[in-house]
């Protein structure tokens, strides 16, 4: 029997050397050690050994079993990693092929711009208002207190559509149309941003351009409302250093009007100390003929509105001195910002 264990344990490391696969080596382990295997086998015919033979038997079948045992774990352990190993070869990824970029799109000046003027009046509390960009005759010059033959109408090369509707020249319309929509005298504070169209090409006027107006009506509003609002945002959107000027103008919608003109430290002129004034945007007091016209009693309450080119501000705001930039849409310009 001693023979028998001895061959048993040496067939069945062969057996397990020579499994190539997971199931080979299960097969070869049911075959030797398994219940109905070749060592229980051997172990029955135990009970014919005589009483001293038993035990060293017994212990050689044991020894033969932790060895067998061993030599099985081995070999699973050895086709695992194998099998890793093909794994791994199986799903190598080149990671030398150079990477595909996503090209990432970029704010646009003028909307990164826009969105500076919006944060600034929305802390101060403004809504933001819309109008049609095709807008009548009516709400464009008449509700804004420019009658039909008004002169000032010539400050607007206007794109006509029909004799009653054109492209808006400003997006002051959209203060005619916002006072409508409220109940008559109630409070006001709103900006509208959009686009406005005007018969002008050149380095410095796009027949296309963008603006921001702004409107606040309510009781008691003065003249000394519309500066501090305006400082606060100009300060905000240029640096608190930016110095502001207010300059006496005319529009027909504001009475009286003046033009802002700002100027930072560091473009005043060295030799002389005077202030580079740079024109920025246009304001006044409501016309009490808007607010009537308008729905708006001026006897009850009063106003300030105020208009600028967003273009103006983002070449102010990020160093660019030709505003057919804008519409290029050259994308290492746009890349800049
Ligand atoms: N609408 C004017 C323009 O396009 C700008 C403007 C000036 C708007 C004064 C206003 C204002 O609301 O009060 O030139």
């Amino acid at each position: 029997m001693e023979k028998d264990l001895n061959e048993l344990k040496v067939q069945a490391e062969e057996k397990v050397h020579a499994a190539g696969d997971e199931k080979a080596l299960q097969d070869a382990k049911v075959f030797f050690l398994g219940k109905k295997g070749k060592l229980t086998a051997i172990l029955r015919s135990m009970k014919d050994l005589s009483a001293a033979e038993r035990p060293v038997i017994g212990a050689l079948a044991n020894t033969v079993r932790t060895d067998v045992e061993a030599v099985i774990a081995a070999k699973a352990a050895e086709l695992k990693a194998k099998r890793l190993e093909e794994r791994i070869q199986s799903e190598t990824v080149d990671i030398t092929l150079p990477a595909r970029h996503q090209k990432e799109g970029h704010i646009h000046p003028l909307d990164k711009a826009l969105r500076e003027i919006m944060k600034s009046f929305m802390r101060m509390g403004y809504s933001v208002e819309e109008g049609p960009e095709i807008e009548q005759d009516y709400y464009n010059f008449e509700c804004l207190n420019l009658p039909k033959d008004h002169p000032a109408r010539d400050m607007q090369d206007s794109f006509y559509i029909t004799p009653e509707i054109l492209l808006r020249t400003h997006t002051s319309p959209v203060q005619a149309r916002t006072l409508r929509k409220h109940e008559p005298n109630s409070p006001i504070r709103m900006i509208a941003p959009g686009k406005v169209f005007r018969w002008d090409n050149d380095a410095t006027h796009s027949p296309v351009f963008h603006q921001v107006e702004g409107l606040v009506v309510d009781k008691g509003i003065k003249f000394a409302d519309l500066k501090g609002t305006l400082e606060i945002f100009l300060k905000d959107l240029f640096g608190s250093d930016t110095k502001i000027r207010f300059r006496a103008s005319y529009f027909p919608f504001t009475e009286p009007s003046a033009e802002v003109d700002i100027s930072f430290a560091a473009r005043t002129h060295d030799e002389g100390g005077d202030p580079d004034w740079l024109e920025i945007l246009g304001c006044g007091m409501v016309h009490p003929m808007v607010l009537k016209l308008n729905g708006y009693d001026p006897e009850k309450v009063s106003g300030f509105a105020f208009g600028m080119g967003i273009e103006r501000i983002a070449m102010l705001l990020y160093g660019i001195d030709d505003l057919r930039n804008f519409y290029e849409n050259d994308v290492r310009f746009l890349k800049q910002f």
